[in-house]
């Protein structure tokens, strides 16, 4: 047995690798001292065995198969001439360099090679894959072949996992990790609304948190070794789910799956620091990472399909005024697509809502300072197109059977190259002969039937798009956050995280999103009240202040607004302007408070910081506690002002108005501990609190 150790800046790995044997994950925490005593670490963590076991308790270790009295869920499933493979894959090499390792496994009789790759990346969030070889001499199929396999300590007892709906989306459910474990799975091609690419585990003062960088089908199971069959600990397994029969090998090929990540902090706040670390330096393309966020306004709210190149000037002219920088013309632009029933993959300008074209449009959004993003679905087609009535075979179908829609339209096969050249050409043509700063790449319909390669065809078409317009921006939205992922995020700027611009429902949705991705790729917008979803009605002032904690945009119509929300408005765009650098580079804080109803963040960067606090409900005590901030240094000083507009009603409880406009200074320890007693007891009461570090 061999020991291996791998660090990261505050995190340890160690394994046991046994040459002919097992890998196994010794230890995975905090960084260990320099010169710890592996075996003995291994030694204060091995069991004896017990009764009810094989005589050689199994090890499942970094890959889990069904051998030995292992019977829980194999890391890989694999058939050949229609026969299943009971793999026993046993360790024959290891290569580590840096902060990676490599481990190699090998099953003769089976014929195939299997390569764990671990690798500690920024942030100290860990890059898990494994690769398949078919070293035999006939075709391997592929059921199931996992990202991770992570045996978790036992001292992981309680999960937070996600579902949601649409409009609703990650929604937290944090309980005991049961014996029964968790098992999650999408069906419709993409993530989906429920949640089950991202999870956390809980321990006493660390928290873990893993997600599966993929944008199709995904499986995950967390297993405890309720019966003992094991060693004690649960296994997580994260993995891209494929139809059976996708996936095969022929002789001499290999196969490397989607990347899983995981990462462990002392605690959330920690945990999504590491994570949007990641997500910044290794993950989103780098042009996402260069400008400063441009505020946009989308046209979906305010006008829906009744376009016309008169109003989206006028509405144009409105969002310039409010400080707007982009422009994005949502649904409705091209052929004949007055609904939602129509004409999706006909992607020509409409002659009848833009007789001369685009180009005017866009001449004024430019005379405007603004540029112009348009929204697109590229995977669809309606029926009810040029494009279905040319190629109806394009679109995903078996054959002889009826072809059920989804609002509407059906889902193009991405796996079928000509399908891929022509929405190239479509979407390329497009982007060279209008000056678009940015699509809104929608995906509305979930996948039914299920498509192979669908996800891989996806990715080709967006890289060829990124490669051949390296300039353009893209959002993934899939009726809101449908397919949200790092694999989504490696070649888009930002998404769009629900349909919901309810603030009170954002907020929640921003501050589950905002554990896993930072504000700068988390759309943000200011949406019209009464709100069309959720039809209530919320003040301007808390609408806009929960959407500067994020890519800021406005999704409603300014000429509906009174003057005064106007002015609110357009108040905040310019503090989003002021703190962009700080919300989108610095680091992010969950602030806990004792009400349940007050929701609060922090984002500090270098010298400066801003928080935001918001009342969702209407308060049991009417003094409610005081906010405490964090992520300061607790023995710098900070000032703090409240940066206005106020809200309305709470301002006339603030016990010294003027001196939150000059500034109060106080300790970060002070700030962190004693904290700031703002009125916070009316529901829709959201407070922005701007701090400067002042020099020592
Ligand atoms: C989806 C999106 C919306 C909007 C509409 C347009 O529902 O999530 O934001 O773009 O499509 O049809």
């Amino acid at each position: 047995m061999e020991f291996v150790r791998l660090d990261g800046n505050a995190l340890a790995l160690v394994f046991a690798l046994e040459a002919g044997g097992s890998a196994d994950l010794v230890y995975v925490g905090a960084r260990l001292p320099d010169g710890e005593d592996l075996p003995a670490l291994a030694a204060a963590s091995a069991r004896g065995r017990h009764e009810s076991q094989p005589d050689v308790p199994p090890c499942p270790g970094l890959l889990p198969e069904r051998k030995a009295g292992w019977s829980r869920t194999p890391a890989l499933a694999l058939r050949r001439n229609g026969q299943r493979i009971d793999t026993d894959c046993r360790v024959s090499d290891w290569g580590v360099q840096d902060c990676s390792i490599t481990i190699t496994f090998v099953d003769a009789v089976a014929g195939i090679e299997v390569a764990c790759h671990w690798r500690i990346g920024a942030g100290d969030v860990v890059t898990a894959r494994l690769s398949l070889a078919n070293r035999g001499d006939a075709t391997l199929n592929i059921d199931c072949l996992a990202s991770l396999a992570l045996p978790i300590p036992a001292r992981f007892t309680e999960r937070t996992s996600y579902s949601g709906r649409w409009a609703e989306e990650m929604q937290e459910h944090r309980q005991a990790i049961a014996p029964d474990g968790l098992a999650r799975q999408s069906a419709i091609g993409k993530p989906g609304f429920s949640g089950g690419n991202w999870l956390l585990l809980h321990a006493a003062g660390e928290v873990l948190g893993a997600h599966l960088s993929w944008s199709g089908d995904h499986l995950l199971a967390l297993e405890p070794d309720a019966q003992g069959a094991g060693d004690g600990r649960t296994m997580l397994q994260m993995g891209a789910d494929w139809n059976a029969g996708e996936m095969s090998l022929a002789p001499g090929e290999s196969f490397t799956t989607c990347p899983a990540v995981f990462a462990i902090a002392p605690d959330r706040s920690a945990l999504a620091q590491a994570l949007h670390i990641h997500l910044r330096t290794e993950t989103l393309p780098e042009r996402a990472k260069s400008e400063p966020r441009k505020v946009h306004l989308n046209s979906w709210e305010a006008l829906g399909f009744d376009l016309s190149q008169d109003k989206l000037i006028a509405l144009a002219e409105d969002a310039a005024g409010l400080g707007i920088e982009r422009f994005v013309l949502d649904d409705g632009w091209f052929a004949g697509r007055r609904n939602d029933q129509t004409s999706l993959g006909d992607w020509t300008v409409s002659r009848d809502v833009f007789p001369q074209g685009l180009n005017p449009l866009i001449a004024r959004v430019h005379a405007l300072g603004m540029d112009l993003g348009l929204w697109v679905e590229p995977e669809m087609v309606s029926p009810d197109s040029d494009l279905y009535r040319a190629h109806p075979d394009w679109c995903l179908h078996i054959e002889g059977r009826e072809r059920p829609t989804m609002r509407g339209q059906l889902a193009l096969d991405l796996a079928r190259a000509e399908v891929r050249d022509h929405l190239f050409a479509a979407l390329d043509a497009l982007l060279r002969d209008q000056a678009i700063a940015y699509l809104k790449w929608d995906h509305n319909r979930d996948l039914f039937p299920s498509g192979a390669g669908q996800t891989q065809g996806f990715y080709a078409l967006l890289d060829a798009l990124c490669a051949a317009h390296p300039h353009v921006e893209i959002e993934s939205c899939s009726s809101g956050g449908g397919r949200i992922d790092f694999g989504v995020l490696a070649r888009t700027h930002r998404v769009w995280p629900s349909d919901n611009n309810d603030a009170i429902e954002r907020l929640r949705i921003m501050r589950a999103w905002s554990q896993f991705l930072p504000l700068e790729v988390l759309g943000s917008h200011v949406g019209p009240s009464p709100n069309p979803i959720t039809g209530r009605q919320i003040a301007m002032d808390f609408r806009a202040k929960v959407a500067v904690f994020g890519h800021m945009g406005v999704e409603a119509d300014p000429a509906r607004m009174t003057e005064h929300d106007r002015a609110v408005l357009a108040a905040h765009i310019a503090l989003y302007k002021a703190w962009r650098g700080v919300l989108h580079e610095g680091a992010l804080h969950r602030l806990d408070h004792p009400d349940p109803g007050v929701i609060g963040l922090i984002a500090v960067h270098r010298d400066e910081a801003l928080a935001l606090v918001a009342q969702t409900e209407f308060a049991a005590a009417f003094d409610v506690s005081p906010v405490r901030l964090a992520g300061l240094a607790p023995e710098a000083s900070y000032r703090v002002t409240l940066p206005e507009p106020w809200p309305n009603k709470a301002r006339h409880y603030l016990a010294t108005p003027g001196l939150w406009r000059e500034g109060i200074v106080l300790s970060g320890t002070a700030l962190m501990t004693h904290g700031l007693a703002l009125p916070l007891t009316h529901p829709e009461t959201a407070w922005l609190i701007a701090l400067e570090r002042l020099p020592a």
